[in-house]
């Protein structure tokens, strides 16, 4: 089993959302998963030029990290969101990630698989912000086990000992046992029948401008 974290904080090593980010990964660690932290920072990734050629093509044409990461995220059982809250929403940096989603969201590509999501806050703004991550993740097809909203008032990292440690360590596991489990969460997959039907309508009526799509929905029997 792999789980794999994408972390949108700039702050490399001081990030708190990290921070957590990986406490719920060794917690899932522990319980039995294999993990991959990815800092935002490590990766290229361009701003999504709306092109729309990922739904005709399949693909993004641009050459940066982002089908790479995706790659790797389909391969993976479980995908974590992170972000720091940046003016009561995600980082600019992970929404650039997430603005390119565009055809792994039409396609619910992370269908059968499971999340979880973080979000730090200096003050507030974290339940909107996790509320924004664990919807993209139901777009995505998968589903939410569990999240973490923080609101962090002191600088600096959570200090060992403090209760959210354990919060995120027990997170990871619980998304560990979602995936062992297969546990299905019926108002996130009803949401997600309903969203498909809508994206069954849109690639039907533009199936000579988005073949590609149109052929997976085809292929999975959508349509
Ligand atoms: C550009 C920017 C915007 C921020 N906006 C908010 C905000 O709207 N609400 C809030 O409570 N904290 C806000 N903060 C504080 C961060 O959310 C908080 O410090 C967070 O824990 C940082 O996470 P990180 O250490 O992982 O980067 C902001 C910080 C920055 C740099």
């Amino acid at each position: 089993m792999k789980i794999i974290a994408l972390c949108g904080s700039p702050r490399r090593s001081h990030t708190r959302t990290g921070q957590l980010t990986r406490e719920l990964l060794a917690g899932a660690a522990a319980a039995g998963a294999e993990t991959e932290y990815v800092d935002i920072g490590q990766l290229k990734l361009h701003f999504c030029l709306a092109c729309d050629k990922c739904h005709e093509l399949g693909h993004c044409v641009q050459k940066d990290d982002f089908e790479p990461f995706m790659e790797k995220v389909l391969a993976a059982d479980g995908f974590v969101l992170a972000s720091p809250v940046y003016c009561y929403q995600v980082s600019a940096q992970l929404k650039v990630f997430i603005d390119r989603l565009g055809r792994y969201i039409h396609c619910q590509k992370l269908l059968g698989k499971y999340g979880a999501v973080v979000a730090t806050a200096g003050g507030d703004g974290q339940e909107q912000t996790t509320d924004y991550l664990s919807f993209m993740l139901l777009q995505l097809g998968a589903q939410t086990s569990g999240r973490l909203a923080v609101t962090l008032e002191e600088d600096g990292p959570v200090p060992a000992g403090s209760p959210l440690l354990a919060q995120a360590r027990q997170t990871g596991a619980d998304l560990v046992r979602a995936i062992k489990e297969k546990t299905e969460y019926p108002e996130q997959r009803q949401a997600q029948e309903g969203i498909r039907a809508y994206f069954c309508d849109v690639v039907n009526r533009r199936r000579d401008r988005w073949p590609a799509e149109y052929e997976y929905f085809k292929q999975q029997g959508w349509l």
